[in-house]
Order: structure tokens, then sequence, then C-alpha cells
């Protein structure tokens, strides 16, 4: 059985525009519903490294995306991002959707860490669910203050239905 992709995630994950040969990180990546999108549009070369620190959500990853993961084209592990250590320097796009991580504290670690491991003209992609208007003021300014910071150029989407806002940092 083919599980259903939400549309907040599809929106979010078609306007990335995620390409064949893309290298692909997704931070607190839940369920999978993400993953298993995007890795159905990755060929040849493309690649996606998923990571979440929590055990349940690294676990739904896996069962999910099994056949991704059976074919070289998955890695799922647990981890926070903060420590994220592994040899990923060639990112073309970094994908979160409702990580609060950007918003809620100072992220600046995290920022240079996924700044020095993006390829010039890669992308960090910040998806928020916006379903409870009344944070969506704090998350913009937040979120996007920190990756200016960080180094990013920054540009904001969003969508009415389904309520989704994007905060698009480039390298
Ligand atoms: C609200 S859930 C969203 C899950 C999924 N992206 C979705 O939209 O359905 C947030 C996820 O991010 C993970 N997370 C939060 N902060 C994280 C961090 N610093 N590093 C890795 N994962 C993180 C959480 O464990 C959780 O699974």
């Amino acid at each position: 059985m083919v599980n259903k992709i939400p549309a907040r995630i599809r929106w979010a994950v078609d306007f990335m525009d995620v390409q064949p040969a893309d290298h692909v990180l997704e931070i607190g990546c839940g369920n999978g519903a993400a993953a298993d999108l995007i890795c159905r549009r990755l060929e040849g070369k493309g690649k996606m490294f998923a990571i979440d620190r929590s055990e349940a959500g690294v676990d739904r990853t896996k069962a999910r995306c099994a056949e991704h993961v059976a074919a070289g084209r998955l890695a799922v592990r647990q981890i926070d991002l903060a420590t994220l250590r592994v040899p990923v320097k060639r990112l073309t796009k970094v994908f979160a959707f409702d990580v609060n991580l950007f918003w809620v504290r100072e992220a600046k670690e995290e920022i240079a860490l996924l700044h020095e491991r993006l390829l010039p003209g890669g992308s960090v992609n910040l998806f928020f669910d916006t379903s409870r208007p009344e944070q969506v003021p704090d998350i913009l300014e937040k979120t996007s203050a920190q990756l200016r910071d960080g180094g990013f150029r920054v540009y904001i989407v969003d969508s009415k239905q389904p309520p989704v806002i994007g905060i698009i940092g480039r390298r």
C-alpha cells in the first residue's frame, strides 16, 4: 500500500523542485512522508540523508522508506542537527518541515553547519504549517534573521491552501 502524502508536504517538496542528482538533507524526518516523496524524485547520483533526534521518528522513516534505504538512495540516522558530524559536504538542498529549532531559540551553530555543508547555489528550505496564524510573524521574523545572519540570501514563499510558509535561504 502506498502511504498517503499530506498536501502540505507535497506542496513544500514541489516547491523545492528536487532534481534527480540532488543531495538532500532532511532535518526532523518524523514519519518519513517527505523523505519518501523526495527519494522518488532522485535518480542516478541523487542521494538523501534524513535525520531526526527522536528514535520514533527514525524508526518510522526507515519503515516507510525501506525501499529507498535498500536501494542505497536514503540513509536515516538518529542524531540532533547540532551534533551532525558525518561527511555530507556536497549538499544541494536542505529541507525541514515544522522543525521549531530555527525560531524558538538561537540556532547559530546549526545554521553555520548547514552553510558549510551546502554547495554554492544550494538552499535551505524551512517550511511551516500556518494553520495557527498567530505564530506566523514570529516564525518569519526569527527564522529569516537567523538565516540572514548565517550568510544566506533569504526569501519567503507561501500558500493559502494548504496553509504553508517557506523561508528559503540561498547560499
Ligand atoms: C513537528 S515534527 C515534524 C515531523 C515532519 N517533518 C512533519 O512535518 O511531519 C518535528 C520533528 O523534528 C525533530 N527535531 C526537532 N529538532 C531537531 C534537531 N535539532 N535535530 C534533529 N531532529 C529534530 C523532532 O524529533 C520531530 O520528529
